[in-house]
């Protein structure tokens, strides 16, 4: 290196250690005074300057002892966070859908192109971000803004038909992703991954449903779900797909094994109960019978996942490819599962002993792993499963990191089993449930006595308390979340496991999604309890 090369070196350098002794400096004196105003100028002079100062300042990480976070999370800051992280969210997820430049109808999984590269359009978190933007439509007042999220889903059917004409290397509906030219990706990778149709299906029945409700019948038949054999419609040919090939093996949600899988087995369920119904009200009965037929074999295999020796719903059962080192069998898809998956009927449903059970003991294991958990005020960061090795960008020792949406998935998890107790009426307490109970933060300082056999019922109080006991702890892991992001709102795919920043594929659209959806059922909760 040149002498002046050098010097130029050790001056930036300087430079760079100078902006963050400013940058702790300026950060307590804003934290002092406590309003998000100041928060939002931190954030603008922060822009201003180079991006390793930045990282070090985003969100109020608990791994910058300097920082005092408790003014990040007061009940007032928490309440204005949850609005600006909504607009955010609506807006990072916006972002990835029919982005400049692709054809129009694709879902990127997130706009980085390189380490990692995910602009491609994956079927699952494509499926799952434009679900979300039919929840945008459904709560949109203004007429224009309606029409805009219509004509993004009449793009997404447009490409999800054209995904399935196109040839690809898993030879049928599985393949799990595509070039955002609408081309086949034609390098290796975990294929088939069959939960990919069942969630398309999901979404676009929801969007039948809206166009049907429209008395657009018609503009039904032909694109969504005409009724024939062979099919030339995009749900008909992913209900046709789900109910004639769901025992066959696949990869799983992570695209690491391959096997059965409670997640990909739940979705395929929930889809064919779905798409029964639909086939009913279009008049294509015996699609309809076929289709229940299907998805009540599928709930034989379903309760095998049940381990009952070790207290939770295991992952994926006969695996038969892909990576091995899963021993535990413990892993977050199994919640999604149950979120993506629930039929609205009583399988698998929330309150269910298995899924709280299944739910607490993750939560322990992941909180065990992560030097973020040693805060215990914050609930529990979430990740994939305990043996995870991928960081986001490549797999390494002990790499494996907390997931935005699965920690999202926690509170959303949380908030719909406080909705479906209050649907039962009561809360039993039993010996799968009661350790979940008592791990409550805050369960010590109510007194309530709880043993396995007690019944605590609506309106006797006690119930009222637990549901608002579980509507707080809901809240933690949305707070775990707002701890570790910037000011910005931008959600990555990750959280490093040690120093809690942002990591992995930014402005991942599933980790938007995610967000949104756990703030809707939110809402529905806090109706629920305070209904005025
Ligand atoms: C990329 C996959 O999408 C991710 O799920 C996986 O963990 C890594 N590759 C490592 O195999
Ligand atoms: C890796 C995740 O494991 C997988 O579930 C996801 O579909 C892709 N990333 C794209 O976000």
């Amino acid at each position: 290196m040149r002498p002046w090369d050098k010097t130029r070196l050790y001056f930036s350098r300087f430079m760079n250690q100078f902006f963050v002794i400013f940058f702790i400096f300026a950060r307590n004196v804003f934290a002092f005074t406590d309003s998000s105003e100041s928060c939002r100028l931190s954030d603008d002079l922060i822009s201003s300057f180079s991006r390793s100062s930045y990282q070090l300042f985003q969100g109020c990480s608990r791994s910058f002892p300097v920082i005092d976070s408790k003014h990040c999370s007061t009940n007032a800051t928490f309440e204005s966070w949850i609005n600006s992280e909504k607009s955010a969210s609506i807006q990072g997820l916006l972002m990835n859908v029919s982005p400049e430049g692709v054809t129009r109808g694709v879902v990127t999984a997130s706009p980085s192109r390189s380490d990692p590269d995910y602009f491609f359009h994956w079927v699952r978190d494509a499926s799952l971000v434009m679900s979300a933007v039919i929840d945008l439509y459904e709560d949109s007042l203004s007429a224009s803004r309606k029409r805009e999220y219509e004509r993004l889903l009449e793009d997404f059917v447009d490409f999800s038909r054209k995904n399935q004409l196109t040839q690809n290397l898993s030879g049928g509906l599985g393949e799990p992703k595509f070039n955002v030219d609408g081309t086949a990706y034609s390098l290796e990778w975990g294929r088939p991954q069959n939960d990919g149709p069942a969630l398309r299906a999901l979404t676009l029945i929801r969007f039948a449903r809206i166009r049907l409700a429209q008395g657009a019948i018609d503009w039904v038949r032909v694109r969504l779900y005409d009724g024939l054999i062979p099919t030339h419609s995009v749900i008909k040919s992913d209900l046709e797909f789900i109910s004639h090939h769901w025992r066959e093996h696949s990869f799983d949600v992570w695209e690491e094994v391959k096997g059965q899988h409670f997640y990909t087995q739940m979705v395929q369920r929930r889809a064919l109960l779905e798409g029964a119904a639909l086939a009913d009200d279009l008049k294509d009965f015996q699609a309809a019978k076929w289709y229940r037929k299907q998805a009540q074999a599928l709930e034989a295999q379903i309760l095998k996942y049940w381990d009952d020796s070790r207290k939770y719903i295991q992952v994926t059962r006969d695996d038969s490819g892909g990576i091995s080192t899963k021993v535990s069998g413990l892993d977050v898809a199994v919640i999604l599962g149950c979120l993506h998956g629930y039929a609205n009927d009583d399988f698998f449903s929330f309150s269910d002993d298995r899924v709280i059970s299944t739910a607490d003991v993750l939560r322990q294991a992941f909180d065990q792993l992560y030097t973020i958990n040693r805060d215990s005020s914050l609930g529990t960061a979430i990740g994939r499963y305990p043996e995870d090795v991928y960081d986001g960008h490549s797999v390494g020792v002990n790499a494996g990191n907390p997931w935005v949406l699965a920690t999202l998935g926690y509170a959303e998890l949380y908030s719909r089993i406080a909705q479906d107790f209050f649907r039962r009426n009561q809360i039993r307490v039993t010996t799968l449930n009661l350790p979940f109970f008592q791990s409550l933060d805050g369960i010590q300082s109510l007194g309530v006595s709880l043993r396995v056999g007690i019944v605590f019922k609506k309106g006797g109080g006690i119930f009222e308390t637990l549901l608002t006991l579980i509507q707080k702890n809901a809240d933690l892991y949305l707070k775990r979340v707002q701890y570790h992001s910037p000011l910005s709102g931008s959600l990555s795919e990750q959280m490093n496991r040690n120093t809690g920043f942002m990591q992995g594929a930014r402005d991942l659209a599933w980790s938007y999604a995610s967000f949104l959806t756990a703030i809707q059922e939110r809402e529905k909760l806090a109706r629920l309890l305070s209904p005025d």
